[in-house]
């Protein structure tokens, strides 16, 4: 128990996570649950006696045979009114003391290693993390232990990056840049969402966040590949999952928003204008720079533009040929 990762997981597993919620994979999980079952226990008490005295006077003060006119009574009652009135004055300040003391301690890096910071782009529809040194990649990796910090920005409209293992929730809005500190705490995958609607596939929107046990497991990832692309085909698969192409388009003929990039190349693809259009350079660099001019049949115009440079176009075109099945 020498490691501050052992000690980190010690300490979450001291607290576990209530049954009815997502394991506590960050260290700010356990404190977020606290103000969570605070406020939740504290609204339950209140709903619960307000009930309780609501009908114990429904009762009591019933319209009876023996009793038509109403009973004399006080019309006001001071002592009463500033009890009901300071108690949750009081209340609602210890909620914002609490629930402040929380997110000043969740905006602050957690001490240990040199910060891992991450930099994330959010476009419809998918998500894009870019590491410390220099690799790209559509999943999120951590290392366990180590404070991180995630700088994100959208390509187009508002997302939300939204981790509930680490209960961590923060929006990403185009032409700015937001920002979310923690520390994982526990090694494992563990989903994300969007939880901001963003057009159609806001639902689908999703990725895997992916806790390296140390650096050493970290690192290796981050090797793997990392040698510039030598090939046109290498940088149009990159470029198609950097610039979020997968988002909509599959490499394997099963259907999205857009249509899947299997078999496309050379194709006549049917126009929802009726007429038809040949797949080739031409048609493809026109369908990402605008996208709306020749829209394929069966498909809504929604695809933003995308500003690629020349050679990247080259590179999907010829990723485009790859994905092609041999005669
Ligand atoms: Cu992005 Cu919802």
């Amino acid at each position: 128990m020498t490691h501050p990762v052992s000690e980190h997981i010690a300490a979450a597993a001291q607290h576990a996570s209530p049954r009815f919620m997502p394991e506590r994979a960050s260290s700010v999980a356990g404190r977020v649950d606290w103000v969570f079952g605070f406020i939740f226990w504290l609204s339950a008490f209140f709903l619960a006696l307000i009930v309780v005295v609501t009908v114990v006077f429904v009762v009591r003060y019933r319209k009876r045979a023996s009793r038509l006119e109403p009973e004399p009574s006080p019309s006001h009652d001071m002592r009463l009114e500033l009890i009901w009135t300071g108690i949750p004055l009081a209340l609602v300040f210890v909620i914002f003391a609490v629930s402040t003391k929380t997110y000043s301690a969740m905006t602050k890096l957690g001490p240990g290693a040199a910060p891992l910071r991450i930099q994330v782009t959010a476009r419809k529809w998918s998500w894009w993390f870019d590491h410390p040194n220099g690799k790209g990649a559509g999943e999120l990796h951590l290392v366990a232990g180590r404070p991180t910090e995630l700088v994100m920005a959208s390509a187009d409209v508002i997302h939300s990056l939204y981790l509930p293992d680490f209960r961590l929730k923060q929006d990403v809005v185009p032409g700015r840049f937001t920002r979310m500190t923690f520390t994982p705490i526990l090694p494992g995958t563990f989903p994300i969402v969007c939880a901001e609607f963003c057009g159609t596939d806001h639902s689908r929107m999703s990725t895997t966040a992916v806790v390296h046990p140390n650096q050493a497991s970290f690192d290796a990832w981050a090797r793997e590949g990392a040698a510039p692309a030598a090939s046109l085909v290498e940088l149009g698969k990159r470029v198609f999952l950097a610039k979020g192409c997968v988002g909509c388009h599959s490499p394997d003929g099963s259907p999205r928003v857009g249509p899947t990039f299997k078999n496309l190349w050379g194709k006549s693809e049917k126009l929802a204008d009726g007429t038809a259009a040949l797949v080739d350079e031409d048609y493809v660099r026109e369908s990402i720079l605008r996208p709306a001019a020749r829209i394929a049949a069966g498909f809504a115009n929604v695809m933003p533009p995308i500003p690629l440079e020349e050679r990247e176009i080259q590179g999907l075109c010829a990723y485009l040929q790859s994905l092609q099945e041999g005669p």
